[in-house]
């Protein structure tokens, strides 16, 4: 008998250590008739911390356990499932049986650095397939299945890598972007801690289809449980030969070395996280060239973020076609929407793009955690635009919320109740900017800081009118004038609220309406 407890950051965070340890002491563990197994989250943190029994019917759980009620629950041996905080059959539950998880479909079921448990769930197909397949077939694959990168840009990723396949050079560089910035995000880590052997076989896939023999993950630093994790899985799929001179027994040499960041948002922009890599300061380059060209060290480099190499491993294990048949129009697959903020179930839900944003905060994420109605809702990370309730039928895919001035970024949705001050809000989008900005361009270094200063202005009613119009200007500016997104995209929020929270904007100091 197998008892589940998960060991992933945000269960943690709310006392799973403390119930595992607690549990070492009851009398079915202690007598060997039970034993704990740390697995990964099933991403609904909402349950957390979330105890999980093995029965013949499946795992029934016992959700938002305490340390304190742990000795209680098995003073009789196994706990009854009349005890109020069993919810029954794990993945019988709604808010679990109702998503599709294709990159997410083993979180929460395996034990994240049994690459038995990873094999029997299904991991390791889509390798062994590209195994079998010529560099140019496996980029095919990637590109019929019409994945996009999942890190915000949404680019195309079978042009990526043809764009490497193509390239000659004496050496090529995988490199995995996990310094997960945006607020509100999280997939990037859970998966990393929850089935860390996927982005190892989706990084080695992406080797063979462009010939890279090295690979890197630049790790945020604020992970370190995910650091440890996945450290851990690198030594096991190297003694287990997944990696190494000859992964998998094949003629391919392939290797991934952890790197952990420099603690900057702007070490997530591709070119500064390739700056930070090779040892320097974090400061984004101009392109061209491309990284896909010249890239880390200056050689052709695949540059992704983890929820798109992982995605890539389904690709070749089911096929392009299974793949592609998900999804609405041009945005196929599955994208791992994280709810947060004011919500009563927040965690990770994987589903189609094409699910309405209303379906997914009010079905999925269960209306505000304060009860009181919801008012705004950003997308896409700090640098997301604040939609309001007119825009919640928006299909969630990149065409239709770049329709409305939106983005859907790393899928991060941040939910916020009627008490919110959205001037607050505009001005928390400048002042993250010049907190954050590299400093390398102008329109971004001095426009976020004068950005501040504006709004601060208008808030307090000083010369409206002007500082209205100077803040059209300065966004103009900053859009069509930075070198990179952060100072790109840091309008799109802001003027989200002067179009749709326009009052809030032009209120006194602390006067939501
Ligand atoms: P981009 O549109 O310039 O490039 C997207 C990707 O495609 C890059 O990897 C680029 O090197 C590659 N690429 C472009 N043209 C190519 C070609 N012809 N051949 C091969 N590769 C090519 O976007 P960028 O500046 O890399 O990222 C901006 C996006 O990042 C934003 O839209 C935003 O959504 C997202 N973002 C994500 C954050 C996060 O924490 N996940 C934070 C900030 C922004
Ligand atoms: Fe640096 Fe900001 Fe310019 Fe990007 S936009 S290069 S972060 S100064």
């Amino acid at each position: 008998m197998r008892i589940h407890v998960p060991n992933d950051t945000a269960a943690r965070s709310v006392g799973a250590d403390e119930v595992a340890r607690a549990l070492a002491s009851v009398p079915v563990v202690r007598d060997g008739h039970a034993h704990v197994v740390r697995n990964g989250s099933r991403g609904a943190y909402w349950l957390e911390p979330l105890l999980e029994l093995e029965t013949p019917e499946g795992r029934v759980g016992f959700a938002n356990v305490s340390a304190a009620e742990v000795p209680a629950l098995f003073a009789d041996g196994l706990p009854d499932r009349r005890h109020p905080k069993c919810i029954g059959l794990v993945e019988a539950l709604p808010w679990l049986a109702e998503q599709v998880r294709l990159t997410f479909a083993r979180i929460g079921r395996i034990d994240p650095l049994s690459l038995d448990d990873y094999r029997t769930a299904g991991g390791l197909l889509g390798l062994e397939r590209a195994i079998g397949m010529d560099s140019a077939g496996i980029v095919r694959e990637i590109t019929a299945s019409g994945l996009r990168g999942r890190g915000g840009a949404a680019f195309p990723a079978g042009i990526k890598w043809e764009t490497v396949r193509n390239a000659r050079a004496p050496q090529k560089y995988v490199v995995c972007n996990a310094d997960e910035g945006d607020s509100g995000t999280f997939a990037d880590r859970l998966l990393m801690e929850a089935d860390p052997f996927q982005l190892i076989e989706g990084m080695t896939i992406a080797a063979l289809a462009v010939g890279a023999t090295q690979g890197y993950v630049y790790l945020r630093s604020e992970y370190p449980y995910a650091a440890q994790i996945f450290g851990e899985a690198l030594a096991r799929a190297r003694s287990a030969g997944m990696l190494g001179a000859s992964v998998c027994g094949s003629s391919h040499a392939f290797d991934i070395t952890l790197r952990i960041g420099g603690g900057a948002y702007i070490c997530g922009e591709e070119t500064a996280l390739l700056e930070s890599l090779e040892g320097k300061r974090g400061v984004v380059r101009a392109k061209p060239p491309l990284p896909a060209l010249q890239g880390l060290f200056g050689q052709p480099t695949v540059i992704n973020n983890v929820l798109t190499f992982a995605a890539a491993t389904d690709v070749l294990a089911r096929g392009a076609q299974h793949y592609a048949s998900h999804g609405l129009d041009r945005s196929t697959g599955t994208m791992p929407f994280q709810l947060g903020g004011n919500i009563q179930r927040g965690g990770l839900v994987e589903l189609p793009f094409g699910i309405t944003l209303r379906d997914l905060v009010e079905r999925f994420g269960g209306g505000s955690y304060s009860g009181r109605a919801l008012r705004a809702i950003q997308v896409g990370g700090p640098l997301g635009a604040y939609l309001p309730a007119s825009q919640w039928d928006t299909p969630l895919t990149y065409e239709h919320f770049a329709a409305i001035g939106a983005m859907l970024g790393h899928g991060g949705i941040v939910a916020f109740d009627d008490t919110v001050d959205m001037a607050a809000q505009a001005e928390f989008a400048m002042a993250f900017c010049a907190h954050e900005s590299c400093g390398k361009c102008t329109p971004c270094r001095i426009g976020s800081t004068r950005g501040v200063e504006v709004i601060q202005r208008l808030r307090r009613r000083e010369q409206v009118r002007d500082q209205w119009n100077l803040l059209e200007e300065l966004c103009e500016t900053m859009e069509l004038g930075s070198l990179c997104a952060l100072g790109g995209l840091t309008p799109m929020p802001v003027r989200s609220v002067m179009k749709h929270f326009t009052a809030d904007l032009l209120a006194p100091a602390g006067g939501a309406s």
